[in-house]
């Protein structure tokens, strides 16, 4: 069940009280304090956002009503474009988040669990764009309108993939080299998304980096994104509270961290 606002703000004070200081103060990870300080904790707007935005904005007002789809590919409900693109895309400082990651990691592929209407895809996209990035989504009309937005963006690297994440990620899996970059974002249930990065640990490379949405949407999120951080394969955990970051990074401590982002 998604965890409510008193749920919500009992878990945000632990979080602080976890929490290092802004600006890097008492990260003694060199790795980490110069993630934190260049890509996590800087905002630089970049012209490459506006378009993005300027779709939001287009989706916002959007009234075409679409069928929903389950997890498990069957028809739900309908709703508007306009009140998904509301409750479902990332907001603009996750969207900048994710394109800083993108630049900073310079992954070799990228891997995204949840495509939508497209707002994460693009943000990752235009960071590099010479860097394939394949996406997963059930739902056939969400992606076709996200996918008409890569057209008009001219965002050639970006590959749809519609269907299950249990139908589409093993053999997206099998003919990649490695995931450089994963954004795990549906399909929220804690034990589906242990599953899911379970499929992905043979496939990652100390060098990549699995970012993980909305770990306090639920007890069951959190409780798999804590399993997950213990893990001994999983070498630096980084807690933002509404997404974590795994990294898998060889000879180094393990260490985890919270670390204040955006609006927390
Ligand atoms: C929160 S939205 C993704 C938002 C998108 N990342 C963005 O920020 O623009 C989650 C998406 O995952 C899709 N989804 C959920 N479970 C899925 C599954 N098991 N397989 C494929 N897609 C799934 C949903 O249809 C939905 O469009």
């Amino acid at each position: 069940m998604k965890t409510g606002i008193l749920g919500l703000s009992r878990r945000y004070l632990a979080f602080r009280r976890l929490c290092k200081p802004r600006h890097g103060f008492g990260i003694h990870s060199p790795f980490v304090f110069e993630l934190y300080t260049q890509a996590i904790d800087s905002d630089a707007k970049e012209p490459a956002f506006l378009p993005i935005e300027r779709y939001r904005q287009s989706l916002k007002r959007c009234a075409q009503r679409i069928d929903l789809v389950g997890a498990d590919g069957c028809s739900q409900a309908t709703s508007e474009v306009r009140k998904i693109a509301r409750k479902a895309a990332i907001p603009p400082h996750l969207g900048r988040l994710l394109f800083r990651l993108c630049r900073y990691m310079q992954p070799q592929s990228i891997v995204e669990l949840g495509t939508s209407l497209g707002i994460s895809t693009l943000y990752m996209a235009v960071a590099t764009p010479d860097v394939p990035l394949h996406t997963i989504e059930v739902n056939a009309d969400v992606q076709q309108i996200a996918q008409n937005q890569f057209d008009t963006m001219g965002c050639g690297n970006v590959y749809t993939h519609c269907g299950t994440f249990a139908e589409h990620l093993p053999s997206l899996l099998q003919h990649l080299p490695s995931v450089g970059l994963a954004f795990v974002d549906g399909h929220h249930q804690g034990e589906a998304m242990l599953r899911y990065v379970e499929a992905m640990l043979p496939h990652i490379t100390p060098s990549s980096m699995l970012v993980l949405d909305d770990i306090r949407w639920s007890d069951d999120m959190e409780a798999a994104w804590h399993v997950l951080c213990a893990d001994l394969r999983v070498s630096l955990s980084i807690d933002l509270f509404r997404c974590g970051i795994l990294l898998f990074r060889q000879g180094v401590a393990k260490q985890h961290f919270n670390l204040r982002f955006g609006p927390y």
